[in-house]
């Protein structure tokens, strides 16, 4: 093909796009492709039709999403990637799509790819980082590094093995650990173990393996439900419990097994579970359930009994109580009560609570005057046999957080007031029944928003830079997770027209009709990319939402922030404008227990070793937890609004020289700038809607540099150098070398 026919080609290419004909773009696309000479990879990466063809691959795949032909979509992309087989954008949609669709393991090899290729392609890093989470939860770490449980469990297995319980069957057996415990023992006779995660069932696998165990162990990939191996065992182990005990669907799984994988007179460890609840007082728990900020309330005079509040208070929320309560920001407001016992050798005992006809009748009695109830905690010991207890009493730090009940109000209570409630784990799904929730009228609230709203600094600071914009604006934009200012804006007259996503609808209606704001002044669209479809208008204000609740920057809005640019008028406003990345070095054995195998048996079965890759890089969405600063907050960067490589080295100071091994993460936050030359706002706030987060360092990081091998545990280090490096919106801090 001529390159005059090449460029007619091309033309009929855009002339399909204009139409939002893909199929027939997608088409002309490749046939300018078959009929020319394959490029070399440089000219590859400069061929203008390489960015044509990834558009309109994009396109055709969501269009072809959106009819839901699932299979075609793929089947596009991997004739796209024949073409430009190592483009990074196409590997990185590809991946995109495939984690979309579940197909996470498939979606991380692509991401891999694109990072062989141009390691600082940070998109593909983050979706890399995202899939491993999604591929192994991170509590696994957590769980796997809690001595207390995994000495419980061996005891108790081994105590009822040498009692003759000896063909066992692991089910959930995550990364085998307790199959192994059981393989070790003496007397055993048989064993077998399953889990319904692929990925587990393929460590496992590895781990049975480097073990030299692979051939005496049946390991399935299979839910214990749907197990068909016509056996059955004199001992079931199982640790399938979350923090509120059923959640994992423990009940079904042992009625079931009761049934068809247990011999008549087997065993089952765990033996007994037994519930206690309690009444609790805390903020941080409450400022994502309700709107408890002041502030707000009166600037849009909210009558007092409307309610803002999560939906689905019935449910419960994992939270780690004795964190929160380091931070002096919990009391318990009743005493402690049993709530409810399940033997989980009796399988009438189990169909009776999985069927809802046993509940736990229970009567708290508050503690004291003026403290407010904001809802109840629940906790449980867990009986392995007649010597293994575990309890996940908040004091002791297991592995398990507490499951959490919140109330839709705050309820004053009164010293020897009784609360009457009802638990019960019907289908598996514990919940508890009371009458102490409000019924006025509620408005429900994504639980993000309402940490937003509650952020009352932020409101603060946020309203006060509006003060200094424009008088008489036309439009404005306002992309925050609600679109406060914006609103205000409009109230006070200040502005004609307001932008804003469509993600608090309810709320955004709500707060018009309260204020008198005309509905028809808010513009509510449904994505930022939406905002470029609407042509005939330019911008006074731009309000950015800079940073997301994770503690992470909203890259969208790097992303699209030159794009948002256009739209602003030359004298327009642009708030914040300015973000600085802080972080200080710290040491937490918290930190290390979450995101790595850090355990001395583990390691001698090699387990770290398998679960090494599944690792990630960074711990978003930081709560209160227990550090020691190793050196100064200090600004790591300055992160521009442009979504474009930067790339900052510094060095990093110590307060005093300190062992390698207890170097653990950078613990970091931003700093928001609202208005040129005023304080800036930090999110390390306890009040702080977005979380902190830290830079873990990985294990490897001294050896490499240092050249140790194995490292020495007690050599000491007083600076580290590091890089932070920002693409895509996304930020990678690396620890480029060690000063000793
Ligand atoms: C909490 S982990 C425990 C892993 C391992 N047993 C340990 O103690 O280290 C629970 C595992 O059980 C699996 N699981 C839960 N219910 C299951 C069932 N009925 N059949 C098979 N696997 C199950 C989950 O996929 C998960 O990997």
């Amino acid at each position: 093909m001529s390159s005059d026919e090449e460029i007619g080609e091309l033309k009929v290419v855009y002339d399909f796009i204009a139409q939002g004909k893909f199929k027939k773009a997608f088409a002309s696309a490749t046939k300018v492709l078959d009929q020319r000479s394959p490029p070399s990879p440089q000219a590859e990466e400069e061929d203008p039709l390489r960015e044509l063809f990834l558009f309109v691959v994009t396109k055709y795949a969501d269009q072809l999403e959106q009819e839901g032909k699932i299979e075609q979509v793929f089947e596009i992309i991997e004739q796209g990637l024949e073409y430009f087989p190592e483009h990074p954008e196409l590997l990185n949609e590809t991946g995109v799509r495939l984690q979309r669709y579940g197909r996470s393991l498939e979606a991380s090899i692509c991401f891999e790819r694109v990072l062989l290729q141009d390691s600082r392609y940070l998109k593909a890093y983050q979706n890399l980082q995202n899939t491993k989470c999604e591929l192994v939860e991170r509590w696994h770490f957590r769980m796997l590094n809690d001595v207390v449980r995994n000495a419980a469990f061996r005891a108790a297995i081994e105590s009822q093995i040498a009692a003759g319980y000896n063909e066992v069957l692991d089910i959930g057996t995550g990364t085998g650990l307790l199959s192994m415990y059981a393989l070790r023992c003496e007397g055993i006779r048989k064993a077998a173990a399953c889990d319904g995660s692929e990925i587990m069932v393929q460590i496992a696998r590895d781990v049975f393996g480097a073990n030299g165990l692979s051939d005496r162990i049946c390991l399935f990939q299979s839910f214990s439900q749907d197990l068909k191996i016509g056996e059955r065992f004199s001992l079931i182990v199982t640790e399938t419990l979350d923090s509120g005990a059923f959640g994992e669907g423990i009940l079904e799984t042992l009625i079931h097994a009761k049934k068809h994988l247990l011999l008549p007179e087997g065993k089952v460890i765990p033996a007994k579970v037994t519930l206690h609840v309690s009444g609790y007082q805390s903020r941080a728990l409450t400022a994502s359930n309700i709107l408890i900020n002041e502030a707000f309330i009166e600037d849009f005079s909210l009558p007092s009994n409307c309610l803002l509040s999560k939906e689905g208070t019935k449910c419960y929320d994992a939270e780690d109580i004795g964190r929160i309560q380091a931070n002096d920001d919990f009391e318990f407001v009743t005493d402690t009560v049993v709530s409810m016992v399940v033997d989980f050798n009796d399988l009438e005992c189990l169909v009776r609570h999985q069927e809802g006809t046993e509940v736990g009748e229970v009567e708290l009695t508050c503690l004291d005057d003026g403290l407010l109830l904001d809802g109840f905690v629940v906790w449980f010991d867990l009986q392995l046999d007649d010597n293994q207890t575990i309890s996940t009493d908040p004091t002791t730090s297991t592995c398990w957080n507490q499951a959490i009940f919140r109330l839709n109000q705050r309820l004053p209570v009164a010293k020897d007031q009784r609360l009457k409630l009802t638990m019960s784990c019907k289908d598996g799904a514990l919940s508890i029944a009371h009458n102490l929730n409000s019924v006025d009228n509620q408005i429900s609230v994504d639980e993000h928003v309402l940490e937003f709203l509650n952020d009352n600094e932020y409101y603060s600071s946020l309203t006060e830079a509006t003060l200094e914009t424009l008088d008489d604006m036309e439009k404005i934009l306002d992309l925050s997770l609600f679109p406060y200012a914006g609103l205000k804006l409009l109230k006070e007259g200040k502005a004609r027209m307001l932008f804003c996503l469509d993600q608090a609808e309810d709320l955004i209606e709500f707060i018009a009709n309260q204020n008198d704001i005309p509905m028809g002044s808010i513009m509510l669209v449904n994505s930022v990319q939406e905002i470029f479809l609407l042509n005939d208008y330019t911008l006074d204000l731009i309000i950015l939402q800079p940073v997301d609740v994770f503690g992470q920057i909203n890259s969208e809005h790097f992303c699209l922030y030159q794009s948002l640019l256009a739209k602003l008028k030359p004298i327009g406003t642009v708030i914040p404008s300015s973000l600085e990345l802080h972080g200080s070095v710290i040491e937490s054995d918290w930190i290390v227990k979450c995101s790595r195998v850090e355990n001395s048996e583990l390691e001698q079965f090699q387990i770290d070793k398998y679960l090494a890759s599944l690792e990630t890089e960074n711990h978003l969405d930081l709560g209160p937890f227990s550090y020691r600063s190793l050196s100064d907050s200090v600004k790591l960067a300055e992160v521009p609004f442009d979504g474009k490589l930067h790339e900052t080295a510094l060095e990093l100071f110590l307060s005093e020289p300190t062992e390698k091994a207890r170097v653990h993460a950078i613990l970091y936050h931003y700093q928001i700038g609202f208005i040129p030359d005023r304080p800036l706002l930090g999110t390390d706030r306890a009040q702080s809607f977005a979380k902190r987060s830290a830079f873990i360092i990985p294990k490897s990081t001294f050896q490499e540099a240092s050249g140790d091998e194995p490292p020495t545990a007690n050599a000491q280090i007083e600076q580290l150098n590091i890089t932070v490096l920002q693409n895509h919106g996304v930020i990678k801090c690396d620890i480029a070398s060690i000063g000793q």
